[in-house]
C-alpha cells in the first residue's frame, strides 16, 4: 500500500531499462545468452542498479535450515497467532518481527504479521506517538520491510508457515477478531536472561498451554493468540549457525530504500573511482562506513555528540581513503559540524544526501520516505563498505555487523582504521565500539548477542 506509488515513482527515474532486466532475469532466466545481449544496451549506471538489487550481499539466502525447522514442527489448523506492533528503529523492529515469526513457527501457527508502530517525524525522539488512548494499530509490515520477499521466501522454505499481511485479510472471520493473551512465560518457557534456555521442549510447552486454556474440540476455529512484543528471545547465537546466519534475511529492507541505495553507491562509486561490482557483494578495500549515532532518540548509552564526533574524526585521521561514508539520521547542521572537524584533518565525511546531489527524484524521494525508511538507505550501504564502525550499544550496528561476518571472505586488506576507544567486538569486516560496563549499568543495551543479522 505505502510502497507502491513511490516504487511507481522510482521505477520511473531508475529507467523503464531496470523493468525490462527485472523482466530478463525473472521470466527468462533460462536464457543467459539473451541477458547479456540485453545487457548492452543499457547504461553501465542501470546496470550496476540491477545488479545490486538483485545480488543481495553474501548471495542469495540459503533457506535450507528454515525448510528443516518448519518441516521438525507440529502444524495446527486453525490456530492463529499474532505479536503486538513494534515501535523504535529497523533494528529494534527487525528483532520484534523475527521473534514472532519463530514464535508462530515453534508454535505451528498461522501467523497474522505484526505491525510496526511509527514514530513521530518531527520529534524523532518520540517513537510511541499519542494515538488518542487506544491501542496502537500501526502501519503495515512494508513500512520498512519487502513484504513480497518475505511472501515469497517463507513460501518457498517455510510453506507450512499461513502468512496473513495484518488482521484486514482476516476482516470476514469473526472469530479472530479478538484473542486470547499468550507470552512465554505462560506456557513456561524458561528464560536464561531474556533468551530461552530449552528450545527442545518448547514447541510442545506451547502446545499443551494452548490446549490446557483452550480445549481442542470446544474451542472455536479458526482462533487467535495474541503476544506483546518479545524481542531477543530466541537463542540465536548458540542455535544452528545456518539458521542464525539465515533467518534474520527474511526481513529485508523495502524496496524503495534499496534502489535509493543502490544509486547511491553507484555515486559513490563514480566520484571515488572505487573498484565496486555489487554482484560481489562487498570488497575489502573501498570505503570505510562509520555510524554517528547522536540523533534526538538516542540513548544516554550512547557517548554525547562531542565525543562521538572526536571518535570518528580519530578513525579516519591517518585513513588512506581520504573520505567515509557515514550513516545517521542528524541534522545538515550537525552533519556538518563533523564534516568540518574531518575536514581539518583532510578526510571527506559523506552522507546520502550529498550523494543524491545530482539527482533530483532521488533526493525528492529521499526527502519523502521518513526518518526510519531513511535509515535502511544507509543500512543498505554500510553493508557493502570495505569497514564498518558502529557502536555496541546499537542494534542497527550489531545487524549490520553479523550480517557482513556470514560472508565469505572479501578480497585485500580493509581500510585502516586507527582507534584508542574500547573495541567491544571486531570482526574481519566490521568494529563495534564502546564499553561494557557502561552498557550493562545502563541496561540500555540489546541482549547481544541474541540476534540475527
Ligand atoms: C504470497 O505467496 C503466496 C505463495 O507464493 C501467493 O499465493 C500469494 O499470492 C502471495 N501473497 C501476496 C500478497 O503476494
Ligand atoms: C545462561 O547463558 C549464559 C550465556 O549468556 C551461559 O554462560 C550460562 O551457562 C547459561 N545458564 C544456563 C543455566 O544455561
Ligand atoms: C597518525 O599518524 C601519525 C604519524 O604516524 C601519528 O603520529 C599520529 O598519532 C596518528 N594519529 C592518529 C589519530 O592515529
Amino acid at each position: 500500500m505505502l510502497a507502491s506509488p513511490r516504487l511507481v515513482y522510482l521505477l520511473k527515474f531508475a529507467g523503464p531499462a531496470l523493468i525490462v532486466v527485472w523482466l530478463v532475469a525473472y521470466m527468462v532466466s533460462d536464457q543467459p545468452a539473451y541477458n547479456s545481449v540485453v545487457r548492452q544496451f543499457k547504461s553501465e549506471r542501470d546496470i550496476f542498479i540491477t545488479d545490486f538489487l538483485d545480488h543481495d550481499v553474501g548471495g542469495q539466502l540459503d533457506g535450507s535450515s528454515i525448510s528443516e525447522l518448519c518441516a521438525s514442527k507440529t502444524w495446527t489448523p486453525g490456530l492463529m497467532l499474532s505479536c503486538d506492533p513494534q515501535s523504535g528503529g529497523f533494528g529494534q523492529v527487525k528483532d520484534a518481527h523475527l521473534n514472532c515469526i519463530r514464535f508462530a513457527i515453534e508454535a505451528g501457527a498461522e501467523l497474522v504479521l505484526p505491525r510496526i508502530i511509527k514514530r513521530d517525524d518531527k520529534n524523532v525522539a518520540n517513537t510511541r506517538p499519542k494515538n488518542g488512548g487506544g491501542p496502537y494499530i500501526g502501519e503495515f509490515i512494508d513500512y520498512l520491510f519487502d513484504y513480497e520477499y518475505l511472501n515469497q521466501t517463507l513460501s518457498e522454505h517455510c510453506p507450512q508457515l499461513k502468512l496473513y499481511r495484518s488482521m484486514n485479510e482476516l476482516w470476514d472471520v469473526p472469530q479472530v477478531q479478538s484473542a486470547r493473551k499468550i507470552s512465554l512465560q505462560d506456557v513456561g518457557a524458561k528464560l536464561n536472561g531474556s533468551v530461552i534456555e530449552d528450545m527442545n521442549t518448547l514447541s510442545e510447552q506451547i502446545k499443551s498451554y494452548i490446549d490446557r486454556t483452550e480445549d481442542p474440540e470446544t474451542r472455536p476455529f479458526p482462533i487467535r493468540f495474541r503476544s506483546d512484543v518479545i524481542s531477543s528471545v530466541f537463542p540465536t547465537a548458540y542455535g544452528n549457525p545456518e539458521l542464525a546466519k539465515n533467518f534474520g534475511r527474511l526481513l529485508r529492507p523495502r524496496k524503495d530504500a534499496r534502489v535509493l541505495a543502490a544509486i547511491a553507491l553507484y555515486n559513490l562509486h563514480m566520484k571515488y573511482q572505487l573498484n565496486l561490482d555489487p554482484k560481489q557483494g562487498f570488497q575489502h578495500s573501498t570505503f570505510p562506513g562509520l555510524h554517528l549515532r547522536t540523533e534526538a532518540d538516542a540513548t544516554p548509552i550512547f557517548p554525547p555528540f562531542d565525543e562521538q564526533v572526536s571518535t570518528l574524526v580519530e578513525l579516519v585521521t591517518n585513513s588512506t581513503a581520504g573520505f567515509a561514508f557515514v550513516a545517521t539520521g542528524e541534522t545538515e547542521e550537525r552533519r556538518r559540524k563533523l564534516s568540518k572537524k574531518a575536514e581539518a584533518v583532510g578526510v571527506t565525511m559523506v552522507y546520502k544526501q550529498d550523494l543524491m546531489l545530482d539527482e533530483p527524484e532521488g533526493r525528492e524521494l529521499l526527502e519523502q520516505l521518513t526518518w526510519d525508511q531513511r535509515a535502511l538507505v544507509d543500512y543498505e550501504i554500510m553493508l557493502r563498505a570495505g569497514l564498518t564502525v558502529g557502536l555496541s550499544g546499537s542494534i542497527f550496528d550489531w545487524n549490520i555487523a553479523l550480517r557482513r561476518n556470514s560472508v565469505p571472505g572479501a578480497d585485500g586488506e580493509p581500510p585502516s582504521l586507527a582507534t584508542s576507544s574500547p573495541i567491544q567486538h571486531q570482526d574481519r569486516y566490521s568494529i563495534l565500539l564502546g564499553s561494557s560496563e557502561k552498557a550493562d549499568t545502563l541496561r540500555a543495551t540489546p541482549p547481544m548477542p541474541d540476534i540475527v543479522g
